[in-house]
């Protein structure tokens, strides 16, 4: 247990304006992790053991991208009970992302909606903040690095900044995810479709031998979106399997309003996450885990809010499962509840 409830500290992050939470949050696990102070938040972590992709996860519940886009806190968040924590997504340059507000709560229905549109402090910081990380990975845990494109980049020079950000990060990362799923940057989800993505992947399995050489083979993740078509998971599947990518990530925010049309912030632009999304990722892992076969790994994510939650995912057919959303409304002790459920389960 950690020593401050989430119960008493949400209040008071919930009154504020949800990206200003965020801020503040990650000022303070920032400013104090790796002190006494940390203390406030640790818990034990569940062991839990599973080898996925070759990598030894010290349980199957995960930290999913975009909570941590410049991987300041790898620490202070895995002092939560992580067994692997996923940082960025990082674009080569740095970016200011989209005018704000850009995260709304949709608490009626332990929902968010985020346009943020990769804001982040570009790859030369997010290298030097990873490298700062000390005790997350001594003590077992897995680090996974989320990269993608810069805005201003046009789609057809997409595998340029790719490449880019896969020569910088794969020195420091345990594996390395390839986000081509964010609603929030213009015809990035383009790059799921057939020519686009083999294209893409031939570049980045090329590049990844040449950095195999010095920093041994590290697994690639391709991160996909929910809202695909039974027709386009398949031709998805077969391309990884083909390019020889080592596992999937099922799945990114929604641009769907199934469910929460009606409700205030209901409506607002960008991806959609928490429970409304539990469903349509799930919907996503079953129809992969059928055309990728029972070993390929697949991690599991969108709308995981309790331990049952995580079970659905596996149940469909997920090996991990990574949490965001469920983290905002039900604080750390989620991911205690997770990993336990997981075990047991
Ligand atoms: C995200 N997500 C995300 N994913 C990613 O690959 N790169 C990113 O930069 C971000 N940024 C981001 C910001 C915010 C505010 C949210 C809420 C989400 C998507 C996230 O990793 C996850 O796939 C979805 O949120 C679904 O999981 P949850 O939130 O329902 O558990």
């Amino acid at each position: 247990m950690s020593l401050i409830p989430y119960a008493l500290t949400r209040p008071f992050l919930f009154g504020l304006d949800a990206e200003r939470a965020h801020d503040l949050t990650l000022a303070a696990l920032e400013r104090l992790q790796n002190t006494p102070a940390q203390a406030l938040w640790q818990q034990l972590r569940i062991s839990d053991p599973v080898n996925i992709a070759g990598l030894n996860f010290p349980n199957r519940v995960g930290l999913a991208a975009g909570l941590d886009k410049d991987g300041r806190c790898i620490d202070g968040l895995g002092a939560m009970g992580f067994g692997f924590i996923e940082v960025g997504t990082v674009t080569p340059l740095p970016q200011p992302g989209n005018p704000r507000p850009r995260i709304f709560r949709v608490p009626d229905a332990l929902a968010l909606v985020n346009r943020l549109g990769f804001n982040n402090e570009g790859l030369d910081a997010f290298i030097g903040h990873v490298q700062r990380a000390r005790t997350f990975r001594a003590r077992g845990g897995v680090l996974g690095l989320n990269i993608g494109k810069n805005a201003a980049t046009p789609i057809d020079k997409a595998p340029d900044d790719y490449l880019a950000c896969m020569r910088g990060v794969y020195p420091y990362a345990d594996y390395i995810t390839i986000n081509i799923s964010s609603p929030n940057t213009a015809n990035l989800r383009s790059l799921q479709s057939d020519e686009q993505l083999q294209w893409l992947l031939q570049r980045l399995m090329e590049r990844r031998a040449e950095m195999a050489r010095d920093h041994g083979p590290k697994p690639i993740f391709v991160k996909i979106a929910p809202d695909l078509e039974e027709e386009q998971v398949k031709g998805i599947a077969a391309t990884l399997q083909r390019h020889g990518i080592d596992g999937v990530i099922a799945t990114n925010t929604t641009v769907s309003r199934h469910g929460v049309n009606h409700l205030p912030n209901g409506q607002e632009t960008g991806g959609l996450s928490g429970a409304p999304l539990l469903g349509a990722s799930n919907r996503i892992i079953r129809m992969l885990r059928t055309e990728l076969g029972s070993t390929y790994p697949i991690i599991g994510v969108g709308g995981v809010l309790s331990g049952e939650d995580a079970c659905t995912k596996i149940k469909a057919g997920a090996n991990l499962v990574q949490i965001y959303t469920g983290l905002i409304y039900r604080g750390p002790a989620l991911v205690t509840q997770v990993a336990r459920a997981l075990k047991s389960g």
